[in-house]
């Protein structure tokens, strides 16, 4: 197949940042995506529906003329958030979900929860509203090896956290692990995962054999191969609760290639036609679809979108760098080729 018609996708899962940031990371999104689960871990954090409201409209000013996209916006959780918020929220109409980051596990967590049980009372208005809880599923504990983090986190919070809240829709998001697909595949239809291009593409040889790569760190950080490997299975095995999520997070140059390198990786400007190869590459382009297009959509219970894009087996080359504001984004594959191209869409 060189050529692949789709369903218009979205993307359950980014980092758009905010003020200059924007007007690189909203178009790059907007270029492929009709809609985007817009990630709220800001300094300060989006922790109310006002702040939501607000920061999705210096999102729409950034969006290109013509260009039909929708960011579908989220909360923080934090220690004080409360049930009255939940309501206040999910009777907003901009917010999907509310954001769980552990405190300290990654970018921008330092406002994040110290503990769960303290706030089961609001998780239970979520429950209640209907309002999807999305997790940053890794423990904290300085203890815990970082390539066994999000196991624990299945162990210690997630299963018990069900358990107490049968009823709740959880995305476990940017699942790395075999353990995690294993628990997607197997916990029942309320918990559905987000899964990354880079977690699809890439293990942690890529990341450090021959020379410590920046660019390709992330949190949760990069597995071995047999993670990757399946991780490729539950994308491409038809199963409706995975779905499209890039976890793209743009971080200045400099900030990356540091003594103390910050985690994210930027594939936003390119990461269709990547989740593409990833499908080709395990002969399901078939699959690619219902991945990138209707899970997410069902989970959320949103319509899907009716217009088209198409892709051509073209190789492009990523650019080298972006521009950030006053600084650069180095995006994944930069200066390298991909073997997609979009060639179309419908509105
Ligand atoms: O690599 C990451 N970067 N992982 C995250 O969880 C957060 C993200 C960011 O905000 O930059
Ligand atoms: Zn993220």
């Amino acid at each position: 197949m060189d050529s692949l018609t789709l369903t218009a996708p979205d993307d359950w899962h980014i980092h758009l940042r905010d003020g200059p940031a924007l007007s690189t990371t909203v178009p790059d999104i907007a270029r492929w995506a009709r809609r985007a689960v817009v990630m709220p871990n800001l300094t300060p954090p989006v922790i109310s529906a006002a702040d939501a409201t607000a920061y999705r409209n210096r999102i729409l000013a950034e969006v290109p003329a013509g260009v039909d996209f929708e960011p579908l916006m989220t909360l923080y959780l934090t220690d004080d958030t409360t049930p009255s918020m939940v309501a206040e929220a999910a009777a907003c109409p901009y917010v999907h979900g509310i954001k769980l980051y552990p405190a300290g596990a990654t970018t921008n967590s330092e406002a994040g929860i110290t503990g769960l049980r303290a706030l089961y009372p609001v998780i239970e208005a979520m429950e209640t509203h209907d309002l999807p809880l999305l997790v940053h599923g890794e423990v904290t504990d300085k203890h815990c090896d970082i390539f066994d983090r999000e196991k624990a986190f299945i162990d210690s919070a997630l299963i018990p956290l069900i358990a107490q809240f049968p009823a709740l829709r959880v995305v476990f998001e940017h699942i790395t692990t075999a353990e995690a697909v294993e628990f997607v595949e197997h916990v029942g239809n309320k918990v559905a995962a987000t899964v990354t291009a880079h977690h699809l593409l890439y293990n942690r040889n890529d990341m450090l054999v021959g020379g410590i790569k920046p660019h390709l760190f992330c949190l949760p950080v990069l597995k071995r191969d047999r993670h990757q490997l399946a991780l490729r299975a539950a994308v491409t095995s038809g199963h409706t609760r995975f779905f499209l999520g890039t976890d793209s997070a743009p971080h200045a140059r400099h900030e990356k290639e540091s003594s103390c390198g910050c985690a994210g990786c930027y594939t936003a400007v390119t990461a269709l036609e990547l989740y593409a190869e990833v499908f080709d590459e395990e002969n399901a382009l078939d699959q690619l679809e219902s991945f990138a297009s209707f899970n997410g959509p069902d989970f959320y219970r949103l319509p899907r979108n009716t217009a088209e894009i198409t892709l051509n087996r073209v190789e492009q080359v990523v650019p080298q760098q972006l521009a950030l504001g006053q600084h650069e984004v180095i995006p994944i594959r930069a200066g390298e080729s991909v073997a997609w191209t979009i060639a179309r869409q419908t509105q």
